[in-house]
C-alpha cells in the first residue's frame, strides 16, 4: 500500500499543494512565465508542489525539501496542426455549401473540435523509474473520463500505479474536464471513482455543488484544484466548503499564482485547510497580510 500520509501535513493530515504544472500544454501561463520566480517565495507555505518535470529541474531552488508530485502525463497541446485531416473533414462536412464565410466558419469549428478532441490524448511522459531516480514524493496522471481518449488516459493512470508503487511513488489521480462534460457531482463523482478504482491513491478534482457525494463515493482521499481565477473570497469560500465536505486539502494553482499578493493568499488558504478558518476570516487575513506582507 503506498503511504500518501507522507506528504500530508503531520499535525493535520491534510495539504496544502501548489499546482504549477500548467505549461505542460498551455505553455507560459499567466502567473508562470517565469515559474522559479513564482514558486520561491510561496515554498515556505506548500505541504507539496506539483510541478512538470521541466519546472522540477530547471526553476525549483536547489535547495527545496518540499516533496513534490510530478506530473508524468502530457503529450497534448491547446493547439494541434494536422492541415490534412482538417481539410478531409471540411471537405466532407462542407458538402454543398457554397458561401465562403460560411466554409471558413466550419473550418474554425472543426479545428476547436480536433483541439478538444485531442486534449484528451496524453501518454505517460516520465516513467516511475526516472521518477524515482528524481527523488520525487510521487507522480500525477490524468484521466479524461468521457472523453475521446477515455480509455488511453484511464490505463495511463493504471499502468503508473503499477509501476509507481513498485518504486514506492504516491500515485495522483486528476480528473481532467474537458469543454464537453460538465463539472457537477455526478460526472466528477464518476471521474473520480474511476481514478480511485485504477489505483489513484490520491485523487484531484473540482468542487462542485453536492461535493460531499463525490467524497463519499470515492474510497481515495481528494484534493481541489482551484480552476480559473476568481476573486480570492470566492476561491476562499469554496476551499472551505470543499474541506468541511471531506476533502483532504487543495492543489491549487491560478488562484494562488494570478492572485495580485500570492503569498498572501497561499497563506489564507492554508488557514482554511489547516485550522479550519472560516471564509471571512481567511478572507480579512488575506486583505492583512495583502498590505503588510510578512517579511520572514
Ligand atoms: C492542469 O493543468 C493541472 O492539473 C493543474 O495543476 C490543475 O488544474 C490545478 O491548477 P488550478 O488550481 O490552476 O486549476
Amino acid at each position: 500500500m503506498s503511504d500518501h500520509m507522507k506528504i500530508m501535513n503531520e499535525k493535520t493530515g491534510r495539504i496544502v499543494m501548489l499546482a504549477v504544472d500548467h505549461g505542460y500544454f498551455q505553455g507560459p501561463t499567466s502567473g508562470l512565465e517565469e515559474p522559479g520566480k513564482t514558486v520561491e517565495p510561496l515554498l515556505a507555505w506548500c505541504d507539496a508542489v506539483s510541478p512538470t518535470k521541466g519546472v522540477f529541474l530547471r526553476c525549483m531552488p536547489p535547495e527545496s525539501k518540499t516533496p513534490v508530485i510530478l506530473r508524468a502525463s502530457g503529450g497534448n497541446a491547446i493547439v494541434y496542426s494536422d492541415p490534412v485531416e482538417l481539410e478531409r473533414e471540411l471537405s466532407i462536412r462542407s458538402a454543398g455549401l457554397a458561401d465562403e464565410t460560411a466554409r471558413e466558419a466550419l473550418r474554425g469549428q472543426i479545428a476547436d473540435e480536433i483541439v478538444n478532441r485531442e486534449l484528451s490524448n496524453e501518454s505517460i511522459t516520465v516513467s516511475a523509474a526516472e521518477a524515482a531516480r528524481l527523488g520525487v514524493a510521487g507522480v500525477s496522471v490524468s484521466v479524461y473520463v468521457g472523453a475521446c481518449y477515455q480509455k488511453e488516459s484511464i490505463l495511463n493512470l493504471a499502468r503508473m500505479s503499477d509501476e509507481g508503487r513498485r518504486e514506492g511513488l504516491i500515485v495522483l489521480g486528476i480528473t481532467a474536464v474537458g469543454k464537453e462534460m460538465t463539472r457537477d457531482a455526478r460526472y466528477l463523482g464518476l471521474a473520480t471513482r474511476i481514478a480511485a478504482e485504477h489505483g489513484a491513491d490520491v485523487v484531484k478534482t473540482y468542487y462542485c455543488e453536492g461535493f460531499e457525494r463525490v467524497v463519499r463515493g470515492c474510497f481515495a482521499p481528494i484534493v481541489i484544484a482551484g480552476g480559473k481565477k476568481v476573486p480570492e473570497r470566492e476561491a476562499l469560500a469554496f476551499c472551505s466548503r470543499a474541506i468541511d465536505e471531506g476533502a483532504v486539502g487543495v492543489d491549487m494553482g491560478r488562484n494562488i499564482f494570478q492572485s495580485a499578493h500570492p503569498v498572501a493568499m497561499i497563506q489564507a488558504v492554508r488557514a482554511v485547510v489547516h485550522e479550519d478558518l472560516s471564509p471571512d476570516a481567511a478572507y480579512e487575513m488575506f486583505e492583512d497580510l495583502s498590505v503588510a506582507p510578512l517579511t520572514d
